[in-house]
């Protein structure tokens, strides 16, 4: 199978590179997205390789469907860019990585509370510039608060085990409960209402877009911690800002942002960023933006390559597809 890879930076070679040429693949990494621009560079291949931010939408299927691309191999969990109903029209199969260090996302969330809640970052500044004054550096302890987890799936139950190791109350909500976990099912409004911290980890669907607004921001708490390492569009940004700006939060973590195509994993250092919202969540002491790194370690990146060219193994083989996404 003759496989294009799009939006690759040069540690995704790591991986990919000799494990594809050990399983027989020819490759090619592109550095551009996919989008319906870019979609005429697979030209002569069997199948695309993509990642969060390429466009997989209708008009991108519709090109990959003229240069005959029977496979969309997507080296993520998350498939919110892909129009699954597209490509199913189009006879192009999707699959992913439904699963490949859930701890790798937990454990970076947790990162983001503990560093929120005892402002880690700011002392970090503070002290490269030999200020070692602790004024406005005071937290919580955890021990003790309440949790809300939002999406109890693979990334969910890994965060309850770890927020469990801070002997934090915890209190969960999804629509899917699972009967077997130890932890106290409630409905969001309940979670909004009593959670000191809240941890987001559902995918982005129509449901859960916003999930995050004005309204459900006026149940919390004040002085709530917030992390978000899922989808940027679960958080209504624009509402976010609002309540920054009145001081809702104590802190808030974001790995992920709604409009994050243009910027994340880029070098935009030399750049006029024009994109209001981002600058603005930046400018706040007590927002932590990072640029979608929760999944990044060597042991995610490893199983993420292995898992994605065995789909694709699969796919040539004409074996059972179990990690095919539909619609
Ligand atoms: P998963 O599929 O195992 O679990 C998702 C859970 O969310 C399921 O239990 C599902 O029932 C629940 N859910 C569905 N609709 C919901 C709703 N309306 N409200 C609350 N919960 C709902 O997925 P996993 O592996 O735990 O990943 C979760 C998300 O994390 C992914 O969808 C992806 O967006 C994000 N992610 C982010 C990464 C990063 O680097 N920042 C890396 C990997 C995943």
């Amino acid at each position: 199978m003759k496989i294009m890879f799009y939006d690759t930076k040069p540690y995704d070679k790591i991986w990919f590179q000799p494990m594809g040429q050990d399983m027989g693949f020819q490759m090619k990494f592109q550095e551009v997205k996919l989008n319906e621009d870019t979609a005429v560079l697979a030209k002569n291949y069997d199948a695309v390789c993509i990642f969060v931010n390429d466009d997989a939408g209708k008009n991108t299927i519709r090109i990959l469907k003229e240069l005959n691309i029977h496979t969309i191999l997507l080296r993520c969990a998350g498939f919110n860019n892909v129009d699954l109903k597209a490509a199913q029209e189009a006879g192009i199969q999707v699959l992913r990585v439904p699963s490949y260090s859930p701890e790798a996302v937990a454990e970076y969330a947790m990162g983001l509370i503990l560093a929120a809640n005892r402002k880690i970052h700011r002392a970090y500044v503070r002290t490269r510039d030999f200020n070692y004054n602790i004024n406005g550096l005071m937290g919580i302890d955890l021990v003790g608060k309440t949790a809300g987890v939002i999406g109890t799936g693979k990334i969910g139950q890994m965060m309850i085990d770890i927020l469990k190791g801070f002997k934090m109350k915890i209190l969960a909500y999804d629509p899917y409960p699972i009967e077997s976990l130890e932890v106290e099912y409630v409905d969001l409004d309940t979670l909004f209402e009593r959670a000191d911290v809240i941890s987001l980890h559902c995918p982005l669907t129509k449901d859960t877009r916003h999930i995050i607004n004005k309204r459900s921001i006026s149940k919390m708490k004040d002085g709530v911690i917030l992390v978000n390492t899922s989808r940027g569009a679960l958080i209504n940004t624009s509402d976010l800002i609002d309540a920054l700006i009145r001081q809702k939060f104590t802190g808030v973590g974001l790995d992920v942002y709604e409009e994050e195509d243009e910027y994340f994993f880029e070098d935009k250092s030399d750049d006029i960023i024009r994109d209001e919202d981002l600058v603005r969540l930046t400018s706040f002491r007590n927002v932590i933006l990072t640029s979608h790194q929760a999944f990044f370690t060597k042991d995610a990146m490893e199983a993420i390559a292995r898992v994605t060219l065995e789909n694709a193994k699969a796919v040539e083989e004409g074996r059972e597809l179990k990690n095919i996404v539909l619609p």
